[in-house]
């Protein structure tokens, strides 16, 4: 059995994983298989479609995946048995590979250093990096479409920004949100988001359950998306030749591939799960899409951050909080 110490290194690792509002929804037991992951329902928002929570574990996965790789090993993940969805183990097995990846070395310096950044990029990106992402190998039936041209951004813009206005027009999703942003006057936290890598602008005295749910306002936040999106200089969309939760997890694990190679390149990243996930917009990120065979699992923006302080770091909880057992 591998050494526990160095399987609890690879899930620290893991918990450096992007998760929606940064609710890092993943509880962990390591066994004499590797580990087994589980969402963690204290944690998913009450809202929250369970496609996004495990997405965000099939970042976790991979993120682990480089770590352990620079070890010597590598992972493969079980099919999941069919359960409800929300009760899944997903078993991860680690194997010890014979030849080492010099890679995982500039990937796994990667995790560390990739976060969002949600304000504008540059609107051009520096040479050969368009390409380098477009060879970014995909996990199996999951695609990778790079968005270039600037009327599909403007598409996709307009797709950010009629998602952020339904998050804040409709109370419930205000109210979900509002459990994962914070400021200096909400006190240390180990999930959600800070305020200030949402909106700079927003006063930091101000708790931020209270900017959420008083006082921003939807048509701000909306053009704000719109404007970001609409300079960003690449979009891309990762697609999911299937709606399962298999297809999740990998999906995520491609998303993942994506942000740490964009990272590594030097790019900033800034995520919208709106355009895929309400059912008003995911008919035009479908066209947008147009020729890839599958479910859009999640729209990005990426380039090179004209605002890097924004890139402001996010909280993570530490591994025996996640470890079970
Ligand atoms: C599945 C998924 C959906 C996300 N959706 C959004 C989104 O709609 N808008 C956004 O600004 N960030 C989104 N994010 C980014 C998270 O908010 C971000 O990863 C989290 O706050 C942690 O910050 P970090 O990426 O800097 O580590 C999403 C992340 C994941 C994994």
């Amino acid at each position: 059995m591998i050494n526990r110490a160095l399987i609890t290194s690879w899930l620290e690792v893991g918990c450096l994983a992007p998760s929606p509002h940064n609710n890092q929804p993943w509880k962990a037991r390591i066994s004499s298989a590797g580990v087994s992951l589980w969402l963690d329902h204290e944690l998913v928002p009450l809202l929250g479609p369970y496609r996004l929570q495990f997405i965000a574990l099939g970042a976790f996965i991979e993120n682990m995946s480089y770590a352990a790789a620079v070890d010597g090993y590598e992972l493969t993940v079980d099919e999941p048995s069919v359960v409800p969805r929300r009760a899944a183990e997903i078993t991860v097995r680690f194997h010890a590979r014979a030849t080492h990846s010099a890679n995982a070395a500039i990937a796994l310096a990667g995790t560390k250093r990739r976060r969002t950044n949600r304000g504008p990029y540059e609107p051009v990106l520096p040479s050969g990096a368009t390409e380098q992402l477009r060879a970014t190998p995909c996990e199996p039936a999951t695609s990778l479409a790079l968005i270039c041209d600037a009327a599909n951004r403007s598409v996709a813009a307009d797709l950010a920004a009629r998602a952020m206005r339904v998050v804040f027009s409709v109370p419930e999703l205000r109210r979900d949100l509002a459990r994962f942003v914070f400021t200096g006057a909400d006190g240390p936290r180990r999930i959600g988001m800070p305020l200030a890598s949402m909106s700079p602008a927003a006063p930091a005295n101000v708790p931020g359950r209270q900017w959420v749910l008083e006082l921003a306002t939807a048509d701000e936040e909306a053009e704000a998306a719109r404007a970001r999106f609409e300079r960003a200089p690449l979009h891309f969309v990762i697609t999911s030749r299937t709606d399962t939760l298999p297809s999740w997890i990998a999906g995520g694990r491609t998303l993942q591939r994506v942000l740490v190679r964009a990272t590594v390149l030097g790019l900033s990243h800034c995520l919208a799960a709106g355009p895929s996930e309400i059912p008003t917009l995911l008919p035009t990120l479908r066209r947008l899409v147009d020729g890839t065979e599958g479910r859009p699992l999640i729209l990005g923006r990426l380039g090179v951050p004209t605002l890097p302080s924004l890139g402001v770091a996010s909280p993570r909880r530490a591994v025996a909080d996640v470890l079970i057992g």
